[in-house]
């Protein structure tokens, strides 16, 4: 296996199946450190790993930090309205800057920093991985979210045990905001990759990426599982083991941008898909055994999901977020250590 020293990760398809498997086994391996009270070894001391966001975080930035600091590291949070950036610095220099004072590079930039113009976050974030050297970790872009991915399927595999052959549901649900696919499009990539049967349900005009629905499907192909498409959420969560409730945008708004197609607009079509909400009674009366209900965060209660669904026994988003923390100290400690023993 090559090392995954010095590399990047843009998405989830940049690394091998074994590769990921291998990241998991470190983020379980801080997991049964820090459960037992204890703090893991400084693998990544005096490294620091610069955090450029263009787009606003609760967790991911939170994680991000405390795991560099956990791991004897720094992560500078570098927020790009205090940079030379808006005023026209050229990107290539500003990532050789943070390439030479850093040891890794993490970019976030999506939604409202792009006007959820589809495919403007991605070439940043390609474009710091062409001029830096030390690894490009994507925080979250108009397409992708790896991390966050890696994180997740590590909960659900923790939670239900072998992935092959498991039922996972993608289900569009109603809220009354913006929000882009990049979280949908990263869960679908990788449960494809392990076997799963993903079903991606949503309602009429909320199609993802064609090219992200291909790869979806060499995946599946690839793996033994299958991907499917469905415009009936009560029917594709007939026997899931897994479900995940999410709003994201049109592909029409993502063509010109949020501004140019309003955002009004967008939300009239969405009242439109009020009953598409997860609520307790589907987990209940359709789901197969197990059956765990998972979000990225933030979930908007009352809209996506109830409260009941989202607090209730089959809630597992707290320990995703935290499985999301060991996520990404892996993903720091096998790119930014050459040799990250614990
Ligand atoms: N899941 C996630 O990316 O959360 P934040 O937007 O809070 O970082």
């Amino acid at each position: 296996m090559e090392t995954l020293y010095g590399r990047d990760l843009i998405t989830t398809q940049d690394w091998s199946v074994d590769e990921l498997i291998e990241t998991m086994e470190l983020a379980e391996r801080f997991k049964k450190i820090m459960r037992g009270g204890k703090r893991p070894p400084k693998i990544l001391e005096r490294k620091n790993f610069f955090m450029v966001f263009y787009a606003p975080s609760t967790r991911t930035r939170g994680a991000f930090e405390a795991g560099m600091g956990l791991l004897g590291g720094h992560a500078p949070y570098i927020d790009v309205t205090t940079t030379r950036i808006r005023a026209g610095e050229a990107l290539k220099d500003i990532a050789k800057m943070y390439d030479i004072y850093g040891d890794g590079i993490g970019v976030r930039i999506l939604d409202d920093a792009i006007d959820f113009i589809y495919g403007e976050g991605r070439k940043v974030v390609e474009q710091f991985a062409e001029a830096a050297r030390v690894p490009v970790i994507n925080m979250a872009c108009c397409t992708y979210h790896p991390t966050q991915a890696i994180g997740d399927i590590m909960t659900v595999k923790n939670k239900i045990g072998s992935l092959r052959g498991k039922k996972y549901v993608i289900m569009w649900a109603y809220s009354s905001k913006l929000r882009g696919r990049c979280s949908i499009h990263s869960e679908v990539l990788i449960a494809t990759r392990f076997g799963m049967d993903v079903v991606l349900a949503h309602p009429p005009g909320f199609d993802i990426d064609p090219k992200i629905v291909e790869a979806a499907k060499t995946n599946a192909r690839e793996s033994g599982g299958s991907f499917k498409i469905s415009h009936d959420f009560e029917e594709a969560l007939k026997g899931a083991n897994v479900v995940f409730p999410r709003s994201w945008v049109t592909s029409e708004l993502l063509k010109v941008g949020a501004t140019a197609f309003g955002a009004d607009k967008e939300i009239e079509m969405y009242n439109n898909c009020r009953n598409w909400r997860l609520e307790q009674k589907h987990v209940n009366d359709l789901m197969g055994k197990p059956a765990i209900v998972t979000h990225v965060l933030p979930v908007f209660r009352g809209q996506e999901a109830t409260n009941e669904v989202m607090d209730g026994p089959n809630s597992v988003i707290y320990e995703q977020a935290e499985n999301n923390l060991y996520a990404k100290m892996a993903v720091l400690s096998l790119t930014m250590a050459e040799e990250p023993k614990l």
